[in-house]
């Protein structure tokens, strides 16, 4: 199946078109990364130390909970960091997928302030400055199928948007701000089963996560109208639906 990624980000703008083949299963490569490309730090500066620090941190917190978040070092060198894994994914997974992605993060985004990087399980970010219980507003990309639903696409597009907007207030009363769900949808004929899911990171206030969740669905007509399957992913929360089950439950 193929899709295609658009991201943007405040620095610079890019489309990405790629038709890389992906399966249902999980992809073990990075998604998407951004880095911040604002300042560099230095080999053996005390930023780098405590990147360094505050990655191996996220890496041993972050499993149990799938959640982890963090701060190393003093001003003007503190580094503020968080990781997440999806909903339902296992310790085990979780701790795996870290590994990777601080390692992954460190050589795609050399000497740099701030980045962040998206796996399909986890994703990690890191930046210079305090950025944790805000909406990241900045980081963002998509992701869709590149197939067009045969149902009609505004009965479809209309059930999408209706169940991941019930997931998002199912969400926000869960300890995870996770949730998933599915729905039918049949119109002249035609007959498709739609799941969802959305996710915030747990720094955000319940209020905030439902706030960036509703942005994401305002902007699947940007990138997945019509589409067999879409998502909006940010530094903050993410959603995604696709017309066949893609989490490990
Ligand atoms: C980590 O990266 C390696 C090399 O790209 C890959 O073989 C492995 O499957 C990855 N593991 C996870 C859990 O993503
Ligand atoms: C930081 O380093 C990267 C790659 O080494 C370079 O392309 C970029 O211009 C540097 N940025 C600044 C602000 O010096
Ligand atoms: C999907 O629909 C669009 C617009 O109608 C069309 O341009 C595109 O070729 C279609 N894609 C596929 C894979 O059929």
């Amino acid at each position: 199946m193929g899709f295609s990624i658009r991201a943007f980000s405040l620095h610079l703008s890019i489309l990405i078109i790629s038709s890389l083949l992906i399966q249902t299963t999980i992809s073990v490569d990075p998604l998407f990364n951004i880095c911040s490309t604002s300042q560099n730090y230095t080999a053996k500066s005390p930023y780098e130390i405590n990147l360094n620090k505050l990655l191996s941190d996220l890496n041993s917190k972050t499993p149990p909970t799938g959640f982890g978040l963090g701060s190393s070092g003093r001003f003007p060198n503190r580094a503020y960091g968080l990781s997440l894994c999806r909903g339902d994914v296992s310790t085990k997974d979780c701790r795996a997928c870290l590994v990777n992605a601080s390692t992954q993060i460190t050589k795609r985004c050399p000497n740099d302030r701030g980045a962040i990087i998206w796996y399909d399980n986890c994703y990690l970010k890191y930046l210079d400055n305090d950025f944790l219980g805000k909406i990241d507003t900045q980081n963002r990309f998509y992701m869709w199928n590149l197939n067009n639903v045969s149902i009609n696409p505004e009965i479809f597009n209309q059930k999408t948007r209706d169940l991941l907007s019930k997931l998002s207030e199912n969400a926000i009363e869960t300890m995870k701000m996770f949730a998933n769900g599915e729905v039918e949808v049949g119109v002249g004929g035609e007959y498709a089963k739609i799941y969802g899911m959305v996710q915030c990171s747990r720094d955000l206030s319940r209020v905030d996560c439902k706030k960036c969740v509703d942005d994401a669905i305002s902007e699947l007509p940007r990138c997945c109208g019509g589409k067999q399957g879409g998502r909006v992913v940010g530094g903050s929360c993410n959603i995604r639906y696709e017309t066949y089950p893609f989490l490990n439950l």
